[in-house]
């Protein structure tokens, strides 16, 4: 009887104390960065419809244990000045976001998205870029 009650204290312990170091916060779980719901590289405050040379859906479903890849480019007679990837609403957005060539400064980009495992992609792709004066 006294084995059970102590073995009881000690697990009321253990639950008290480990309640207790959740409640207190900055744990290493409250370290670990934010997962990149979206892209946006460059300066997008201002971006008029004149100015959108590229805009793409991209869409993969999810297949299940599979990763999903995707990649969208676009080059031109430009200056790109903003790129935005944003998920679409209905989407789970927890995918890898790459500019992997080019992008803001540049004539050209290719972005990659890669998804987690089991997960699909559907993300807007958008480029925003000024003529060249040719
Ligand atoms: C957690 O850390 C942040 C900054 O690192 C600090 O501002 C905040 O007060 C801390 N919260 C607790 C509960 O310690
Ligand atoms: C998707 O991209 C990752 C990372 O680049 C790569 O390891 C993997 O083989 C690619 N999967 C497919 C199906 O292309
Ligand atoms: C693009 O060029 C501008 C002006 O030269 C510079 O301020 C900015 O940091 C550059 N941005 C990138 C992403 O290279």
């Amino acid at each position: 009887m006294d084995g059970y009650l102590c073995i009881k204290s000690l697990f009321i312990f253990l639950c008290l104390f480990v309640v207790d170091i959740r409640a207190t916060g900055n744990s290493s779980e409250a370290l670990v960065p934010p997962v990149e719901r979206e892209l946006r590289q460059g300066n997008c405050e201002s971006t008029p419809n004149e100015d959108l040379v590229f805009q793409d859906h991209i869409y993969k479903p999810a297949i299940p244990l599979l990763v999903r890849n995707a990649t969208a480019s676009c080059h031109g007679d430009y200056k790109i000045y903003c790129v935005t990837v944003k998920p679409s609403d209905q989407s789970d957005p927890t995918a890898e976001i790459i500019v992997s060539e080019g992008g803001v400064n540049h004539t050209f980009v290719t972005i990659e998205i890669h998804s987690k495992r089991n997960e699909g992609i559907d993300y807007g792709v958008r480029v925003f870029a000024k003529k060249l004066n040719i």
